[in-house]
């Protein structure tokens, strides 16, 4: 199976995880990045039976709204029964680093905002130890370069991401070489660095279902 095939894999599976939940008054919480595309897409055929979406970037909000979902703001809102989103990688204890897609940010703010969080991956994102593909770290501008001073101390290397402003006008630094040991501590310990808005480990609110595709099938952790 390709990547893109085990990834409409875990979106249809997501979509029948959720179904049996969904109500008039249901508002879902949706992700970014092309899995959450899947989702999204597959989401538009049920859209007479649920309220709509809290979205955690103009990318997915523009998605829904072209499906004819409503998106409202989190503000209006509160929480969500369900968020649903992918990940850069993933580990058996539901520990995942995110934001490749620059969206880190609101979606760790929707994803607090959860009640359950459905990560929705294809196998290639699970691994064994966090660290192999670059955390992002989300930075307001004037703090970038301190911020990476902070993070060679800690032993990363940092690269800037050029030519990319978050939804938030802010700038996202890539940590390269940073195998994460604790990602509970780091995701403190990266936290407490000022100027830093998000770092990209989603431990302390990690996921709460996996659903990862397999060449054998979808396998559900929770
Ligand atoms: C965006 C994210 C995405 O969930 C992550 O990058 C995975 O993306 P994809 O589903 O395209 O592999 O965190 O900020």
């Amino acid at each position: 199976m390709t990547q893109d095939e085990l990834k409409s894999a875990v979106a249809d599976a997501a979509l029948r995880e959720i179904e049996p939940w969904l109500d008039k008054d249901t508002v879902l919480g949706i992700g970014t990045g092309s899995t959450a595309n899947l989702f999204i897409d597959r989401l538009a055929k049920h859209k007479g039976d649920f309220k709509g979406a809290v979205a955690s970037s103009k990318a997915s909000a523009e998605r829904l709204e072209r499906h004819g979902i409503e998106v409202f703001p989190l503000n209006s809102v509160g929480t969500v029964p369900f968020y649903i989103d992918g990940a850069d990688e993933v580990t058996a204890r539901l520990h995942m680093i995110k934001g490749g897609g620059a969206a880190l940010t609101q979606e760790k703010v929707v994803a607090a905002c959860a009640e359950r969080f459905i990560c929705i991956a294809d196998g290639s994102k699970y691994v064994a130890q966090l660290g192999a593909f670059p955390l992002p770290i989300e930075v307001i501008p004037m703090a970038r370069s301190y911020v990476a001073r902070e993070l060679v101390k800690l032993g990363a290397d940092p690269v800037y991401r050029e030519g990319v402003i978050t939804d938030n006008g802010n700038q996202i630094i890539d940590c390269f070489d940073f195998m994460i040991e604790d990602p509970l501590a780091m995701e403190v310990q990266l936290n407490n660095i000022v100027g830093v808005v998000t770092n990209g480990l989603f431990a302390a609110r990690g996921a709460d279902v996996l659903l990862l595709g397999k060449e054998d099938g979808v396998e559900r952790t929770a």
